[in-house]
């Protein structure tokens, strides 16, 4: 079939978990549900170029084209990822595709660009079927995208919609799924709307662990069975608290998430540590600013050591000034972002 278009484009925001997916099966189904704030201006914008091919060769035809710059590095993943999508999108073998994109965040700077990325190309490729299908639904779009993007990075699928996306089945909410994500379906306090996330920039190398063999540790790890329990528990807890508004507890559980996630590589064998002095003393200094001001700021970490401080929106601009002067100096090259609580991918 040949599509009256050559490209689609869409501009995908990061995201970052309060309740962690640590721990996965199979084809990236997640060992636990996890919970995370959709961000707004950390994103990859990425333009799909396609066009047909005559003979139905056995390879992927992918060009990757990040900041303007050829990078075969990063053909290898999008082949696995294709390889992956074939049986669902069997489309993409009767493409050559170039894949141009570019991340509004500075490149290795530690943030990870695969969940934005691989959300934005699923996007593109469902824009494409849905030019061969007109009549899919919003909905199927929507979770079929999600789906896609699962299956190029796991948390990828958490970086389609906003404020906040459920990843995985939990009894208690209503329409999760282990193999795309959701939005939240229920009541959030208007404590949380606007949320801020302030990125700090600790260390911008390249991971000495990769997140792919982190959580492959996790099977026949000593606590696996007792931290994917506590993941379920910790989300049903989070529900009422994103109703009332209680931040106190809201900082307790996402805090103990943040230390939980490092605390399972400590204890994975061979253990591993992603944090570095620099992560330890951020944390003391915003416990001790939270102690003395009571400003109900905290902390979050993914899988590596930058930290990110989450806050209320009213609390905008004492938060950034103690960034600037008291955290700041514990970043690489003094470098953080302001960031908040955004709503989703955007079609260009
Ligand atoms: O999607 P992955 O395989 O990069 O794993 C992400 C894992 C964490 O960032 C540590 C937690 C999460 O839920 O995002």
């Amino acid at each position: 079939q040949n599509l009256s278009s050559t490209s689609f484009s869409y501009a995908s925001p990061s995201n970052i978990a309060l309740i962690k997916y640590w721990g996965k099966q199979g084809i990236q189904i997640p060992k636990n549900p996890s919970i995370s704030f959709t961000l707004d201006t950390c994103r990859t914008t990425t333009t799909l170029h396609f066009e047909k091919r005559d003979n139905h060769k056995e390879n992927f035809e992918v060009k990757v084209i990040l900041d303007g710059k050829h990078k075969p590095g990063f053909e290898a993943k999008i082949h696995q990822f294709f390889s992956r999508i074939l049986q669902y999108m069997p489309f993409v073998k009767e493409y050559k595709f170039i894949v141009e994109t570019t991340n509004s965040f500075p490149h290795s700077s530690g943030i990870a660009s695969s969940a934005s990325g691989f959300s934005a190309i699923a996007l593109c490729l469902m824009e494409m079927e849905r030019e061969m299908q007109p009549g899919l639904t919003d909905t199927y779009f929507t979770q079929k995208a999600s789906f896609i993007a699962r299956l190029g990075s796991g948390s990828g699928c958490r970086s389609l919609e906003g404020p906040l996306v459920v990843w995985g089945e939990h009894s208690e909410i209503e329409g999760s799924s282990d193999i795309y994500g959701v939005s939240y379906p229920y009541e959030v306090h208007e404590n949380f709307r606007d949320f801020q996330d302030a990125i700090l920039l600790v260390d911008q190398g390249e991971k000495q662990v990769s997140s792919t063999v982190g959580h492959n540790l996790m099977h026949n790890h000593p606590y696996a069975e007792s931290r994917f329990n506590q993941a379920h528990e910790n989300l049903a807890k989070l529900i009422p608290i994103l109703k009332n508004g209680d931040l106190d507890s809201f900082i307790h559980i996402v805090e103990s998430e943040a230390l939980t996630l490092h605390a399972m590589m400590l204890t994975s064998s061979p253990y591993f540590i992603l944090m570095k002095s620099n992560t330890l003393k951020i944390i003391e200094k915003i416990w001790e600013y939270r102690r003395e001001t009571g400003i109900p700021l905290c902390f979050t970490l993914d899988a590596g050591a930058n930290v990110h401080v989450l806050f209320p929106k009213n609390y905008k601009n004492e938060v950034q000034d103690f960034i600037k002067s008291s955290l700041s100096e514990y970043c690489q090259n003094n470098r953080y972002i302001f960031d908040s609580v955004g709503t989703g991918a955007i079609k260009l």
